[in-house]
């Protein structure tokens, strides 16, 4: 495919969180409703939040959302809470679980949704026609790239899925991403997230989707965060700068053309084990580089961007990485079961991610897979 598209308006440096006020005034220039959906009360403490309020004619609401990887039932909960306030605009500032979440809300806001049923429902149907609100993203991670996506993972453990919200009308208003804003992560958060950016954009270059302009922005990307990692393990905060513009660079390019085996597989070892997003789709970047291979043009261009002349070196580099941040890096240690792979292989098929890789995926091709990232002592034997 030869075509690109994102209309969402990017703002990319220190101090951009300060635009966030004339935003809503664009959005909201008679005035309106807004809802801030924030990770944490000391968002409400910023100037550019806490000044929202002396805008003229704009009644706020906050809420924060603490959860990580938010279910449908904390949705449909946030839902309930501020159905009847039905804010025009929402401003999300968070890591990708709030700005999941708030772009969530715009698509549901106006709809008679009496249960989670039937939000189930809606979102399956995709049954959202024009949303009445619009958001910002104003990142506070650095990875998910969901500021510039039209869809929100919403994960559903009691069904034991992980659903796509998504519309094509619900891309956002404006995103914010200020490298201030993620200064404090904790380094294990800064490395899981940066790593989540590096998926997403050898994901969008291996995509059956895949695009010329996806392509050259996640070569950047890449080239932008992992050329940055040794500083951001060694505790040099500037680090950060890159890490945001590598996200924003690879969200833009998965935008377009979704993401593949890694996230596919990544899905359940997340909802049934705790697995950070970020940290399960790396550990499986460098075994799916090795399945993908024989379907991937322009591999070399791909390796060097990563930093290593090929599949090997990326599993070292990743391992050490997730090491050096003192994140496990082995499903055993993450309290894996080993009798439970066979489950988690068939899980692993997850439509519209699945069916984008260029090599088709079988369950026992997943197993193997799953194998590989098991036990941390059987990959050092067998270095
Ligand atoms: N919509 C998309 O395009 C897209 C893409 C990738 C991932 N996702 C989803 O995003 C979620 C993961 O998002 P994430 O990796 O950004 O993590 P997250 O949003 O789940 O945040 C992880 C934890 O860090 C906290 N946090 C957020 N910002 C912080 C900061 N600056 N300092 C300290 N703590 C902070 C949060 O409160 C949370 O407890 C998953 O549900 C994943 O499926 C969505
Ligand atoms: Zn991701």
């Amino acid at each position: 495919m030869n075509s690109y598209y994102n209309p969402v308006h990017t703002f990319l440096e220190k101090g951009s969180i300060g635009r966030v006020p004339e935003l809503v005034q664009e959005l909201c220039p008679e005035g309106g409703r807004v809802l801030v959906l924030a990770w944490s009360e000391t968002v409400f403490e910023l100037p550019a939040i806490a000044g929202l309020k002396e805008l003229p004619g704009i009644t706020l609401q906050k809420r924060v959302f603490l959860a990580s990887n938010p279910t449908l039932e904390q949705l449909f909960s946030i839902y309930q809470e501020t159905a009847d306030f039905c804010p025009q605009a929402v401003i999300a500032v968070g890591g990708g679980s709030v700005m999941d979440v708030g772009k969530s809300l715009c698509c549901l806001y106006g709809k008679q949704i009496p249960s989670e049923d039937a939000l189930r429902t809606m979102i399956q149907e995709k049954a959202f026609q024009t949303p009445q609100a619009k958001w910002i993203g104003v990142p506070t991670t650095a990875g998910t790239g969901s500021e510039v996506t039209c869809w929100a993972t919403i994960w559903d453990p009691s069904k034991d899925a992980k659903r796509s919200l998504e519309s094509h009308q619900n891309y956002a208003f404006a995103a914010v991403a200020d490298p201030d804003l993620i200064r404090q992560m904790p380094l294990s958060l800064a490395v899981s997230s940066a790593l989540d950016a590096v998926a997403h954009a050898v994901e969008s270059c291996w995509a059956r989707n895949t695009n010329p302009v996806s392509r050259a922005l996640a070569l950047s990307a890449v080239r932008t965060i992992m050329s940055q990692m040794d500083s951001l393990l060694a505790g040099d905060r500037t680090a950060c700068d890159s890490m945001s513009r590598g996200s924003l660079l690879a969200g833009l390019a998965f935008s377009n053309t979704k993401t593949t085996a890694c996230h596919s597989i990544s899905y359940p070892l997340t909802m049934h084990y705790g697995i950070p997003h970020g940290t399960a789709v790396s550990l499986l970047l460098a075994p799916v580089f090795r399945l993908n291979r024989e379907n991937t043009k322009r591999t070399e261009e791909i390796l060097s961007a990563l930093g290593v002349k090929d599949e090997t070196e990326l599993e070292e580099r990743i391992h050490a990485i997730l090491r050096a941040a003192s994140i496990p890096d082995s499903l055993e240690e993450w309290k894996v079961e080993r009798k439970d792979l066979k489950t988690l292989a068939a899980l692993g098929l997850t439509k519209g991610r699945a069916d984008n890789n260029p090599v088709e995926l079988t369950p026992e091709c997943i197993e193997k897979i799953l194998e590989d990232i098991y036990s941390a002592e059987k990959r050092r034997k067998e270095k």
